[in-house]
């Protein structure tokens, strides 16, 4: 849009000594363009239609809330809610906020429809943007793209492994190889002893710590155990791990688990320092790491959390999920069979011919097969370079020739071969070839 456009919408121009304000997308953000936009579309796709295998049905959640929706499931002393929110006012006065995840909305619409009443378990996935203000890195932005799925209603372990076991599935499917890390954070009878060890320890380590974490260390111990900062991540290796500090009901859950998913023939390995910087987890959490993509290695992570339903003003509910880190995930270099679009261009030669390329355009398109056609009146040369840069396997030339005599002069664009196919026959022919492969795949194909 030019400049003066802008300003004539948005009522904004430079003040004094302000700079002008460069045209492109915020810091921490990207534009996905094709045809990485395609492989985008196939990595849905394909993960959408596994959760529906597993019974799953798509929430549609707003990519807004109001702010305490996060202040309540996340937690106040959370990274996220403490630095990372994009926070703004409406006109009303009202906190808003850019989900910065989609649990928390997940729970919001659990109880605001009283979807309970549905019959439990329920089981939703959903896909789409998340919001959180860190400072951009490889694998790490201010929008990012999630696929996440909630199964609630069960408080048994075999949700949590099949949950897990879904979310390795995805991963397998993509031939993305993963480290599946688990732990359990206990409950609320257990965790309180496992805190004040950890802060005892932490405590004494008091000095070596970075700024945040002493201030951590006191408000909420468990957070320690997530900061990247070196000093902090060495003084954690030796820190207690929660195992031994399960009660009964916890730590019978967590085994039972984990033999759910070793008979599954899935390989988890127990961390006991695992935590994740939600604070609404109960008992099990677990990541799936891509090792060799460095400091942002989680490209899935999830849990349960068994009172989020019940704190946000729902009939107490438990609940496990999952969310997959898309941007992650596409860096992981996704196995992608990227079939051939397929599809015909119409080349005309003169005025006459480009109105009947324009009505067999038409009739193709509505017969599901994809078309096109010049749109800059380009010499027949330049339109056949056209037909070849976008990759069609087909081409119908029309000409003076081919009109004077009713057929049409199809080309294969693979073998430069052409032959003449009569006006009538030519939809025939034109799927008789994408049947038979010759042209990708047909109507419906992906
Ligand atoms: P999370 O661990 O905050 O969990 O995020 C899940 C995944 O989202 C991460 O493992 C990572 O792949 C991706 N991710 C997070 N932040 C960023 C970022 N700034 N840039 C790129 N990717 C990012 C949740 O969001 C929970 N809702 C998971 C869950 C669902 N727990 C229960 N149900």
């Amino acid at each position: 849009m030019e400049r003066a456009g802008l300003s004539r919408i948005t009522g904004w121009r430079p003040g004094k000594g302000q700079k002008e304000v460069e045209i492109r997308a915020p810091k921490g953000t990207m534009d996905i363009l094709p045809p990485e936009s395609d492989r985008w579309r196939l990595v849905q796709e394909k993960g959408t239609a596994l959760f529906r295998l597993y019974g799953y049905r798509e929430i549609i959640l707003p990519i807004v809330e109001y702010t305490e929706v996060f202040a309540r499931s996340i937690g106040e002393g959370t990274d996220i809610v403490q630095k990372e929110m994009f926070t703004f006012e409406d006109k009303g006065g009202r906190s808003l906020t850019l989900r910065p995840e989609a649990t928390a909305g997940v729970a919001r619409a659990f109880v605001e429809h009283h979807l309970d009443t549905a019959g439990l378990p329920l089981k939703l996935y959903y896909r789409g943007p998340m919001f959180r203000h860190e400072r951009p890195q490889a694998g790490r932005y201010r929008q990012f793209r999630q696929l996440g799925v909630e199964l609630i209603g069960s408080p048994l372990p075999g949700a949590d492994a099949e949950v897990v076991l879904l979310c390795g599935e995805f991963f397998s499917m993509l031939g993305i190889g993963t480290d599946l890390v688990v732990n359990s954070v206990g409950d609320e009878n257990c965790r309180p002893a496992y805190v004040d060890a950890l802060r005892k320890y932490l405590e004494e380590r008091a000095g070596e710590l970075c700024e945040d974490c002493r201030r951590r260390m006191t408000e909420n111990p468990l957070r320690v155990l997530d900061c990247k900062v070196p000093v902090c991540a060495g003084i954690v290796g030796g820190a207690p791990g929660m195992e031994s500090f399960l009660c009964g009901g916890c730590r019978d859950h967590y085994q039972n688990m984990v033999e759910l998913l070793e008979a599954a023939g899935a390989n988890p390995r127990r961390e006991g320092r695992l935590v994740r910087g939600l604070d609404y987890y109960t008992r099990t959490v677990f990541e799936f790491q891509d090792p060799a993509l460095g400091g942002q290695n989680a490209l899935a992570a999830g849990g349960r959390y068994d009172h989020l339903v019940g704190e946000l003003g729902g009939k107490p509910t438990p609940a496990v999920g999952f969310s997959i880190g898309l941007d992650r995930v596409m860096l992981a270099g996704p196995r992608l069979d990227e079939a051939e679009e397929g599809g015909v261009y119409i080349l005309a030669i003169g005025g006459e011919s480009r109105r009947r390329a324009f009505a067999v355009a038409h009739r193709l398109r509505g017969a599901g097969i994809r078309a096109d056609l010049d749109h800059l009146e380009r010499s027949p040369k330049a339109q056949m370079r056209e037909a070849d840069r976008a990759g069609f396997p087909l081409c119908v030339v029309i000409g003076e020739e081919e009109t004077a005599g009713g057929y049409y002069t199809l080309r294969d664009m693979r073998s430069a071969t052409q032959e003449r196919v009569l006006e009538t026959d030519l939809l025939g022919e034109i799927k008789r070839r994408m049947a038979a492969g010759i042209n990708g795949p047909g109507p419906g194909g992906s």
